[in-house]
């Protein structure tokens, strides 16, 4: 079961490489990024979840380059083990920043697919990302950044 699931990964990575030159720029940063030496999330695909976050417009408001400017949401460089609401210099909801929540794969796959059920009241207007599977990668593409 465990080997299908990743003959499935492997075969969807080759499926997303083909189309531009600029999906394998994202396979080779995820892979040097160190992607898989983390088996915490394992289970998704870094680099179709980069471009999730690229399709998803995530990154119409999130900045992920260390320091970056962040459009409108907080940077998310670093995000996997940060405590929610507590990136400095962010003007974050007060529902964030008293979320109690430290951000780790369960916790970031449930907020990316419904935002305002996991933090009520929070400011994030995003849809949401509606399957399981895209929302694993784009955690695995989340812990990535760092
Ligand atoms: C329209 C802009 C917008 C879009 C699109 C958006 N976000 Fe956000 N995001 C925000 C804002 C604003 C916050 C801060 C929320 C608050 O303070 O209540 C936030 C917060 C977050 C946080 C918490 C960060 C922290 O420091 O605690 C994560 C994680 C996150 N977003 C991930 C994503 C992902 C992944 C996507 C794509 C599926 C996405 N966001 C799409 C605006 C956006």
């Amino acid at each position: 079961m465990k080997q299908m699931i990743k003959m499935e990964n492997i075969a969807m990575s080759i499926r997303h490489m083909i189309p531009t030159l600029k999906n394998f720029a994202v396979i080779v940063i995820a892979s040097s990024a160190g992607f898989g030496a983390s088996t915490a999330f394992a289970a998704g695909d870094a680099a179709n979840g980069a471009n999730l976050f690229k399709s998803n417009i995530c990154s119409a408001c999130h900045a992920v380059a260390k320091g970056g400017v962040s459009p409108v949401g907080p940077n998310l460089f670093g995000v996997v083990g940060r405590k929610a609401g507590s990136l400095a210099g962010y003007s974050y909801s007060p529902a964030m920043k008293a979320s109690g929540i430290t951000w780790g794969a369960d916790s970031l796959e449930k907020y990316v697919m419904t935002p305002s059920t996991v933090v009520p009241g929070n400011k994030m207007i995003s849809a949401g990302i509606k399957k399981d599977s895209d929302a694993d990668d784009v955690v695995a593409y989340l812990a990535t950044l760092k």
